[in-house]
Formats: structure tokens, C-alpha cells, sequence
């Protein structure tokens, strides 16, 4: 049964967009509070101090986002990952995450961390469930990242690495956002890390978002440059993925790398055809593109009193909202403009 404009729901297949691609990953961005403040997340301005917040009312509670998670998981999401802001930092978060993990159908929960607190909650992440880590990490140098985050937390997230991976953490994955002039002549030394270490190096492309970010065109380095640069120290190897395996094109380097390496191209390959994904935003909004403006409030029908349908139809709404594809490339040719979503608040 295909109705034109209207979101294809096949019986007990999940949810499938316009597009026929089909959606089975929520992101919940749990605040748009953080303990760092990285050059490509905040302004100038919000870097020396003044960072809006959301007001507590504004967020949602986490009896609300138990509840959306539910009926997310009904109609077919599989998988979702806690982003933020940082997420370690709400409070009582092991609370929620003890109580999301126990949603049955959901089988799937991982975290992205700054690490600074992964020291402290690893075991409890594992044990509650939550296997599976991406952890920003741009340099291995303490005055690097001081520099990059505003923070000097290099060991203290380097033991966070160490704790996933002495816990069996699997995958661990390190995002590297690449930046020229200020942290790519690192970008061979985390290649060979992958090599000797069971982690995922996974190099982003710096995006212009947040109508905050430090982006320019001479600090964004493609990821053929960065594939060039790998490329003269050995052979990448590519690595086979599933259908659902998300936006990395993968490869070892070396066929006896113990790790791997993911190259994520927002920008040079476009890889929208096969987004599976769905945000939701630390206030309550369901945004189907991270560089898509566009969201359907949901918090609202979470407190007028309407029932789950109210929530179904609002997902819905996203998914059929959801574009095929983001023109960012094109935005900046013709405006120097961006998304203008705060990257906190939308979850990364
Ligand atoms: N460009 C690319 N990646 C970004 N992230 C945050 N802001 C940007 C940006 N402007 C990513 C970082 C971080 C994750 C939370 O979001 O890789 O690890
Ligand atoms: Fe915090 Fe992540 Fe933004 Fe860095 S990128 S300031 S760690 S939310």
C-alpha cells in the first residue's frame, strides 16, 4: 500500500522515508550542556564564556524521552545513540540510560563522548548495556587540545580511551576532525594508531554549522586529502560493509591492522542516499537532517495531553520531511552560509 506524499510503513519492516531509505536510528541529543568548548562546536563568543543554555522546562525530562524512545522502537527504530552537548554531564544520566537499555526491541544504544568522563562511567555505561563508543579525540598533543577544546583534558580522556578498551568496549571509535593549519600534520599519526590498537579512526570532514563554526575553505581538508596523505604510508585496504553501517567508507591500513579507519565525507561524497537517521534535539524537536534547518516540535505534543498517536504522527511528519539530500556544498558557493542549527543542541 504506497500512497504518494505519504510515508511507506510496510507491516513489521520498519519505516522506510520518501526516498525508500529506510529509518532505524534515532539520535537523542540529552543537553546542550558541555564540559568542552571545541572550535568547530562554538563561537568565538561562547568560547570565552557566554554558551546559551536551555532552561531545565525547555529540555526534555527523561521520562519524556523514555517515552518518544518507546514509540520510536514500535514503529521500527532499532538503534539509538546518546549525543549531546557532552551526555555525561546531565545529571543522573546513568538513571535514564539503565532505564532506556531496558526498552524491549531496542537492542542497539551507544554513546558519542567528549571522554573526559568515560573514566569515571565507563563500567557503568557497559554493564547498563551501552557497548559500543565514538569518542572525539583531534590530537594526541596536551597543548593541541587545549587549544582545540578550550580545556586541558588530554590525559583525562586518553585514560577514558584506555577504560573502553580495557572494558571490552566494542566497537571504540576516535573521531578526528581534520582541520589544515591545526591538527593535520596528526592525521598519519592517528592512521597509524588503527594499526596497533582494535579502534575505528574515523576522519570527519570539518562542516560549516552552527552559524558558529571556525570553518573556512582553507581549514576544511577533503577526505581524498586525507586518504592521499595515509596512502604514502601503506596500502588501504577496504573493508566490506553492511547495508545499515552508516555514512564511513572503511578501510585497514595494512592487511594486519588490528584497528580500522573510517572516512566520513558530509561534504566531498555526499552520502545522503544512505542516511538511516533521525535527530532528536536536546529541546524536543525532530530534525530529519543534521544540515536541514527543518524540525517538527515534539515536545509540545508531549505535554498537551495527547496521547502516543500525537508522538507517531510527529515522527512521521519527519520522516516525510526528511530531504533527499543536503546542499550544503551549494550553499557555500553561493552565500558563505550555513546550517544554522547549534551543533549541541542538534547532537553531532
Ligand atoms: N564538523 C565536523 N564534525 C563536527 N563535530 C562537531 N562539530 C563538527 C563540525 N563542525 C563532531 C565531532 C565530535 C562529534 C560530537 O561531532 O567529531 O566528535
Ligand atoms: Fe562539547 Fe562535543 Fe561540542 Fe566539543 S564538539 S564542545 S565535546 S559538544
Amino acid at each position: 500500500m504506497t500512497q504518494k506524499n505519504t510515508t511507506i510503513v510496510p507491516p513489521g519492516n520498519g519505516l522506510v522515508d520518501l526516498f525508500v531509505r529506510p529509518i532505524s536510528y534515532l539520535r537523542l541529543s540529552l543537553t546542550d550542556r558541555c564540559n568542552l568548548r571545541c572550535l568547530y562546536c562554538v563561537t568565538e563568543e561562547e568560547a570565552s564564556g557566554c554558551l546559551a543554555k536551555l532552561a531545565p522546562d525547555e529540555l526534555l525530562s527523561y521520562e519524556e524521552l523514555l517515552r518518544v524512545v518507546r514509540v520510536a522502537v514500535a514503529m521500527g527504530i532499532t538503534k539509538v545513540r546518546l549525543t549531546g552537548g557532552e551526555p555525561l554531564v546531565r545529571r543522573d544520566v546513568m538513571r535514564f540510560i539503565r532505564d532506556l537499555t531496558r526498552i524491549e526491541g531496542l537492542d542497539d544504544v551507544r554513546i558519542t563522548t567528549n571522554g573526559v568522563l568515560l573514566e569515571r562511567y565507563g563500567r557503568e555505561l557497559y554493564e547498563a548495556g551501552v557497548t559500543k563508543v565514538n569518542i572525539s579525540l583531534d590530537s594526541f598533543r596536551p597543548e593541541r587540545i587545549e587549544a582545540i577544546t578550550g580545556v586541558d583534558c588530554f590525559a583525562q580522556v586518553w585514560r577514558g580511551v584506555e577504560t573502553a578498551l580495557a572494558l571490552g568496549f566494542a566497537p571504540v571509535k576516535l573521531n578526528m576532525v581534520a582541520m589544515r593549519h591545526v591538527n593535520d600534520d596528526e592525521i598519519v599519526d592517528f592512521a597509524r594508531l588503527s594499526q596497533r590498537l582494535p579502534i575505528q579512526v574515523r576522519f570527519i570532514e570539518f562542516m560549516p554549522i552552527g552559524g558558529s563554526s571556525r570553518w573556512s575553505a582553507d581549514t576544511y581538508i577533503g577526505t581524498d586529502e586525507i586518504m592521499a596523505r595515509i596512502a604514502a604510508i601503506g596500502q588501504l585496504v577496504p573493508v566490506a560493509k553492511g547495508r545499515n553501517d552508516g555514512p564511513a567508507e572503511v578501510y585497514r591500513l595494512g592487511a594486519d591492522a588490528v584497528g580500522k579507519l573510517g572516512f566520513i565525507s558530509p561534504l566531498s561524497h555526499r552520502f545522503c542516499s544512505r542516511c538511516n537517521r533521525l535527530r532528536l534535539t536536546s529541546a524536543g524537536r525532530l530534525r530529519s537532517c543534521l544540515l536541514h534547518d527543518e524540525e517538527v516540535d515534539l515536545r509540545s505534543a508531549l505535554r498537551d495531553g495527547s496521547g502516543d498517536e500525537a508522538i507517531r504522527q510527529a515522527m512521521l511528519t519527519a520522516i516525510r520531511n526528511k530531504p533527499e539530500g543536503h546542499h550544503l556544498d551549494e550553499k557555500l558557493r553561493r552565500s558563505g552560509g550555513d546550517c544554522h542549527g547549534r551543533m549541541s543542541r542538534i547532537g553531532g
